[in-house]
């Protein structure tokens, strides 16, 4: 039998030392978290760290620390129960099938299923008083440092049980300083992190936003242990919580300075009823750990979602022309043809038509109506979609489109047939946002008519290569009067909305497989690993001006590889087509102006510079990423992408701040993750104008000097920004 496709089952894993302890291992390639169990059989959390060579080691760790339970009960507990005598902020809170409201969880039995290095535990905890069990998973990716872990409520209770809390993971570190860095922001002001010493008491990060859970603050963190985050040093975990709606991470520091992480759905009204027999899997937390800083975290995270998350992470994407900007809702047929001509003439792969070609009763010409319509208007395109895919066809170009299936105005005629099927408060006013409301996706009909406005469009329009799925409001007002019907709690809305949104996900995938698509949302980048199992790519901001999408696009490399980052080209910001150009070349590239309006010098550089990135894009989507200069801690950026082979790079380096331009043009910035042996020729693209950059002559150097000297991409006011080529010189 294949070794690589053995699977290993083995039952009882735990190394037992005693009758009274079960020692269970969760290992990656260098570290590990390890449980024990007391005399009671109660789990206990007691090693993070760097992997020890014996796992008979791990038996004497807990022996070497003293954290009396006096005072706040539990607080190494694998999963914290609620309601006896732990007093420290639980991950699960349960109302049992008789009103009571304690729990207990004692280890059961554990298991380990192991595939391509691919493995999966299953901790078992059981009540010792209720028939409620507790299943912990933990997924490791071995060789990448990566975990996934997940937990899953099963009632085999006499009756149905109210979970008021139920985590995905309560995680347990010992250390004497933790720095936690979090990313919150506003619409246009998305993934700005904070970073901060954590002390006694809980730092939370949460949504309550319903929809677009990324909007004010998001599910990313970085913990740094010892010392802030460094970029090629010290141990630091990067993690998310891969769900898509109401989330709250914990950061809670015990009185013994130990950090606790409980991260899960937020618990907001959001009680959840499971039926006897009924089981709630959680989402998944999902974390990459480092002994080298946080460089190497987001390379191991990059590598696992590409080859194991993001759908068609390994595949190819399609550089594009948005008409958003160009026309936004002032459009015809001709302006389009047009559009779709100037894609072609650029050198772009796809022209994506966004808001405003449906609505008819209530024609969207501007966003307060038409949205839930999802009929061409016939004024606009009296010839219908299909039309337009036959010009992209005709140009040689391929044709997408933009949707926004899970919102409605009052102004449709959606709304006016079906007011049922909107997330409103049946006793008061509604409340807008963006002109528009929530459509209602705990309802199965609802799911229907979502799936329906895709599978419509790819029916009537099989040629249609791209979606872009947009998102612009949050749930005001929750409350669903189909949960109403069916006597189902309100406090099931935000979990249920959820699920019915992957729910309509998943049967979009199965019937279309393959399609690319965009996960939008004017503010927020709504984005995760568990939405990435849908969606090619997410669009990270509004916010194009190329100057805020350097920080932008640096913060969420730290989580997301570039493959899955929409980055267009916008009339934003004042810099020059080239500086734009070169920022949105750091991820999937698009165009969203109007390119009748590029003076004949900036077309000309356009489409050399797209050449360009076909050529090099593979690096880009493909490679692997190196964080060089921090636009934080420099008044630059530099950011490399290498091949696996380490035979050729790409190398960004731009101007992010007019400030000590003299003590910038005076220093090298040194290249990471070639090889020191071998040589590489250094040569500048994209130049503007061709020919004048002070780097177009190709110099050749070891790998050895431009990781460890580097190189001066000479960046001033005039050159703000510069794009060099590493090829292997044999
Ligand atoms: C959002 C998106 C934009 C555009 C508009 C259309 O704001 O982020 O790119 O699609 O919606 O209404």
């Amino acid at each position: 039998m294949n070794i690589r496709t053995t699977l290993v089952i083995i039952c009882f894993l735990a190394i037992s030392f005693c009758e009274s302890q079960t020692i269970i291992p969760i290992e990656t390639k260098d570290f590990s978290m390890v449980f024990k169990t007391d005399a009671q059989n109660r789990l206990w959390n007691v090693y993070f760290g760097k992997k020890l060579k014996n796992q008979s080691d791990y038996a004497e760790v807990d022996k070497q620390y003293y954290f009396p339970d006096a005072n706040a009960g539990i607080s190494n507990s694998a999963y914290t129960p609620s309601g006896t005598w732990n007093l420290s902020e639980p991950a699960l809170m349960v109302k049992h099938h008789d009103g009571n409201r304690s729990t207990e969880l004692l280890f059961h039995d554990v298991s380990k299923e192991e595939l391509d290095g691919i493995s999966v535990t299953k901790i078992k905890l059981l009540d010792p008083v209720y028939n409620l069990k507790v299943v912990l998973n933990y997924k490791v990716w071995h060789d990448l440092n990566v975990v996934e872990q997940w937990a899953e409520i099963v009632n085999n209770e006499k009756g149905k049980i109210e979970l008021g809390k139920y985590a995905s993971a309560n995680l347990f570190f010992t250390n004497k300083d933790f720095y936690l860095t979090h990313f919150q922001g506003e619409y246009l002001r998305e993934m700005m992190p904070t970073e901060e010493k954590l002390t006694q008491g809980i730092k939370t990060v949460e949504s309550k936003l319903g929809t677009r859970a990324m909007l004010l603050g998001t599910p990313n963190f970085i913990v740094s242990f010892e010392n802030p985050a460094q970029e090629d040093s010290g141990l630091v975990m990067v993690g998310q919580l891969a769900w898509s709606g109401n989330f709250k991470i914990e950061f809670d520091i015990d009185s013994n300075k130990n950090l606790r992480v409980i991260a899960g759905i937020n618990p907001y009204e959001s009680s959840y009823g499971l039926q006897k027999g009924e089981r709630f899997k959680t989402p998944s937390l999902i974390y990459s750990i480092s002994k080298s800083g946080t460089g190497l975290a987001s390379r191991q995270l990059h590598s696992w979602a590409k080859s194991h998350r993001v759908l068609n992470g390994n595949g190819d994407r399609l550089t594009l022309l948005n008409n958003w900007e160009a026309t936004y809702f002032d459009f015809n047929e001709n302006k389009l043809s047009e559009l779709i001509k100037n894609t072609k003439n650029i050198g772009l792969d796809l022209f994506l038509l966004d808001d405003g070609w449906f609505g008819n009763k209530y024609p969207r010409n501007n966003d307060d109506a038409g949205l839930g319509d999802w009929q061409e208007n016939k004024k606009k395109l009296p010839s219908g979609l299909g039309y337009l895919v036959k010009e992209a066809e005709k140009n040689d170009v391929k044709f997408g489109i933009w949707i926004e299936p899970e919102m409605v105005n009052p102004e449709s005629e959606l709304f006016k047939n079906h007011p049922d099927w909107v997330i409103k408060q049946p006793e008061r006013s509604i409340k807008l946002y963006r002109n528009q409301m929530v459509l209602d996706l705990t309802n199965p009909d609802v799911q229907d008519f979502v799936f329906g406005v895709v599978d419509d469009i790819f029916t009537k329009n099989p040629k249609v290569a791209f979606v872009k799925w947009d998102c612009n409001a949050v749930i005001y007002n929750a409350y669903s009067s189909y949960l109403e019907d069916k006597g189902i709690s309100q406090t099931h809305i935000y979990v249920d909305y959820v699920q019915g949104l992957y729910r309509v996900l998943e049967r979009i995938r199965k019937k279309y497989p393959d399609v690319p698509m965009m996960l939008c949302s004017g503010g927020g980048g709504r984005a995760d690993y568990e939405f990435l199992k849908y969606f090619t790519e997410f669009w990270p901001s509004d916010n194009t001006d190329p100057i805020e999408r350097i920080f932008l696009q640096w913060n969420y490399s730290y989580f997301f590889p570039a493959i899955t980052m929409d980055c267009h080209v916008t009339n934003w910001g004042k810099q020059p087509i080239k500086y734009k150009v070169d920022v949105a070349s750091m991820g999937k590239l698009g165009f969203d102006v109007d390119v009748d309006h590029l003076s004949k010098e900036e077309l000309e550089f356009s489409k050399r510079a797209i050449k360009n990135y076909n050529g090099f894009k593979n690096l880009v989507l493909h490679g692997t990423q190196y964080r060089l200069a921090s636009p934080y801690q420099n008044p630059f950026a530099s950011v490399m992408y290498v091949n696996e082979n380490k035979s050729q790079a790409v190398m960004f380096s731009f101007l992010s701040s007019n400030r000590f331009i003299e003590r910038i043009t005076k220093r090298p910035i040194k290249l990471k993750g070639l090889n020191s042996d071998k040589k590489y020729s250094v040569r500048e693209i994209n130049l503007f104008q061709e020919g004048e950059g002070s780097l177009v002559n190709p110099v050749v150097y070891s790998g050895d000097f431009l990781m460890n000297v580097g190189i001066n991409p000479e960046i001033s006011v005039k050159r703000t920004s510069v794009v060099l080529l590493v090829d292997e010189v044999k």
